[in-house]
């Protein structure tokens, strides 16, 4: 999104930001949980996520449960040496806000024009009732988030693009189209700021759960914003004499859940007769290490060759080198850690041909190839991934 288009900008905004924010984007009194307890056992449970909102949930526990309440999922921490009431501020529960307000900074310092998008990866804080699932729900987790500003009767149309733009993108990380779905929220579903949202799903091992979620904000944050502060945050359109608040389509993305996706979506196992391999088949784009440099022992002859096989591939790919073990166990490790390419460097590569051997993680098939044309064969390789 940032990178590769021209009207997407990059920002890194605060964590810590004062309590005014999140009282202008309705976090302070919307941002909440129903959460009930069990008067037995005392365990908290998400009003939502129970099938029996009267029984306990937990496995040989009848107890009974209490009346609902809202729980604020805000994080709190006070500002300076006093703690009281008027020092006490959140740490961020969406990126999004740190967006909003830096919307007129980035828009006028950047000279862009409605429609543009500001979009930021980083951390996000909720004191969930339930975490739970591996990475998939935590208290502190990893956002990738992008506001894209829009006329207002252009939104229902971005909504849409920036469905179908996420939806492609998970595939192109490698994620099966299979296990991928698109779900509108039902009404009482919503989040407050929402007039519009559907989530993108995947199925997990346990079931279908949220990636990623597409909202239309419609002009909520901007103009709570404006209201707060006093800040005119309405944008004049040159060419159609139009002013107006900006729209807002948020395709909001939790990058420790996609990671995890992309980990259950790759994970595989292969029966090979006397053994088995258990092989995670990343797309190179994704994979940790993408080709790994493997000296057939640690004998000095092979080490100077390794080493500038090495030096030279990682400063276009990331690389791994690794002599110690052998190579059966050297490659299985690498299948295991979902690299695409290995690399092997053996005596005739110094004594005879100048060549080294290529295995293929997926095929396994090994192919000599020259030094030379190591870069050529992994860039016609990686496409067969
Ligand atoms: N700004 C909109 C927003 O925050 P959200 O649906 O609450 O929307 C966006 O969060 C994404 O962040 C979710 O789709 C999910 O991938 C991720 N996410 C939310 N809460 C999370 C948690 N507790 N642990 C891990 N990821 C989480």
């Amino acid at each position: 999104m940032i990178h590769q288009r021209e009207d997407i900008e990059g920002i890194d905004s605060a964590i810590l930001m004062h309590p005014s924010v999140w009282e202008a984007s309705g976090h302070v009194s919307g941002f909440t949980d129903p959460l009930v307890e069990c008067k037995t056992c005392h365990n908290r449970f998400r009003e939502d996520q129970i099938e029996d909102i009267k029984i306990c949930p937990e496995k040989n526990c009848d107890g009974k449960l209490t009346e609902s309440k809202q729980f604020n999922l805000m994080f709190q921490t006070h500002m300076g040496p006093v703690q009281d009431k008027g020092s006490q501020i959140y740490l961020r529960p969406e990126t999004a806000q740190g967006i909003f307000v830096n919307f007129e900074n980035v828009m006028t310092s950047t000279r862009k024009k409605i429609p543009f998008g500001i979009g930021q990866i980083g951390k996000s804080f909720r004191n969930e009732i339930t975490p739970g699932n591996f990475i998939f729900r935590t208290r502190e987790f990893e956002q990738m988030e992008m506001e894209f500003f829009c006329q207002p009767d252009s939104a229902d149309e971005w909504f849409n693009y920036w469905i179908e733009f996420s939806h492609n993108w998970f595939e192109f990380i490698g994620i099966k189209k299979s296990n991928l779905r698109k779900r509108e929220h039902t009404a009482d579903e919503k989040p407050h700021y929402a007039k519009a949202a559907l989530d993108i799903e995947y199925n997990f091992p346990w079931g279908w759960g949220e990636l990623e979620t597409i909202n239309n904000r419609s002009d909520h944050d901007l103009k709570s914003h404006s209201e707060k502060s006093g800040k005119d945050l309405s944008f004049f359109d040159e060419e159609s004499k139009e002013r107006y608040i900006p729209y807002v389509i948020e395709p909001a993305m939790g990058a420790d859940r996609t990671v995890l996706a992309v980990i259950c979506d790759a994970y595989d196992e292969e029966d090979l007769g006397d053994e088995k391999r258990s092989l995670l088949r990343f797309k190179p784009i994704v994979s940790p290490i993408q080709v790994a440099v493997l000296p057939l022992s640690k004998n000095e002859k092979l080490a100077e060759v390794s080493n500038d096989i090495y030096k030279k591939l990682q400063k276009v790919y990331r690389c791994q080198f690794d002599n110690t073990q052998s190579i059966g166990k050297r490659y299985r490790r690498q299948d295991e850690i979902g690299t695409p390419i290995c690399l092997t460097i053996d005596f005739d590569t110094v004594e005879k041909d100048q060549c080294v051997t290529l295995r293929h993680r997926d095929t396994m098939d090994q192919i000599r190839i020259k030094i030379e044309d190591i870069e050529k064969e992994i860039e016609k390789l990686f496409t067969s991934f």
